[in-house]
């Protein structure tokens, strides 16, 4: 199914029709993040399937509601629960929420994920500011924004150089420092997933230059930044990724919503730190 303009605002204007104030930072919560939104003050709460054409969250670890309402005196509009390529959604259903977004007329969007650390220097448990992504998702073929382009939305071939805003990241980074939250940077790559890397695969994504692997992420990015919308990234390191046959160890699900949740009152202070600030 081919999205429109209309279908978009058509969805925006639901949504708006069930608000008070306009909401300028959108905010998606990855895996095992959804309690973040518990943060939310004097909320309007809105499950994904009342909502046109919306996907649905089909992955236990993501639930599934808009929660728009105020962090620090700021109008938000949250995203408890994300939908992945890998549960058999089109590009461009994943992406439909940002599109909407950028019809309601948020300014900033905030990406959360679970991501598996790459750079021999992570730990599970630590926070990664996305200095850059490389996409492979999208230049294998499933980008975003392929298919016919409305000029309304954004332009046929896009600039990515600064795809993570540079200002938001040097705000981050210092509000890190001066808050005393270690915050790790690295470049986030994209894998459509369900199944997680083998070995060899991660020893190559290493010497490409990546420090974490995920399944979400770079697809909204892309559609926010053809918006123009300026974009912040955080990943929560949730498991080291297995480099070599003879690691005695194995990654799961579970283990990523468990130490995902471990991350939250960080990754709130983080969050909340730069809401205040934008
Ligand atoms: N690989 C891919 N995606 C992930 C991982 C991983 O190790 N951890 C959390 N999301």
């Amino acid at each position: 199914m081919i999205f429109t303009y209309d279908d978009y605002a058509a969805t925006a204007e639901f949504i708006r029709s069930h608000l008070e104030f306009t909401p300028r930072i959108g905010i998606i919560l990855g895996s095992g993040l959804g309690p973040l939104a518990d943060n939310i003050d004097n909320p309007t709460i809105i499950p994904y399937h009342d909502i046109p054409n919306w996907p649905q969250s089909t992955v236990w670890g993501h639930s599934g509601r808009l929660v728009i309402g105020t962090l620090e005196d700021q109008p938000v509009l949250v995203m408890q629960g994300r939908v992945h390529f890998y549960e058999g959604y089109s590009m461009q259903q994943v992406t439909f929420p940002v599109r909407v977004m950028q019809l309601l007329g948020i300014e900033v969007l905030i990406l959360t994920n679970a991501a598996g650390g790459i750079n021999t220097s992570f730990s599970a448990g630590d926070l990664m500011l996305i200095e850059d992504h490389i996409n492979l998702l999208g230049h294998m073929g499933q980008n975003a924004l392929m298919g016919p382009n409305d000029e309304r939305l954004g332009e046929r071939f896009p600039i990515f150089t600064y795809a993570y805003d540079p200002d938001l990241r040097r705000q981050v980074i210092a509000l890190a420092e001066h808050e005393n939250i270690p915050l790790q940077r690295g470049i986030y790559l994209c894998l459509s997933g369900p199944a997680f890397e083998t070995p060899a695969e991660i020893r190559m994504f290493r010497a490409w230059g990546a420090d974490a692997v995920g399944m979400s992420t770079a697809p909204e990015a892309t559609v926010a930044v053809h918006g123009g919308m300026r974009v912040i990234g955080v990943s929560t390191i949730t498991n080291i990724a297995i480099d070599h046959q003879a690691v005695r160890r194995e990654v799961s699900h579970e283990e990523v919503l468990k130490i995902g949740a471990k991350a939250v009152p960080r990754l709130m202070k983080l969050l909340r730190g730069v809401v205040r600030e934008l």
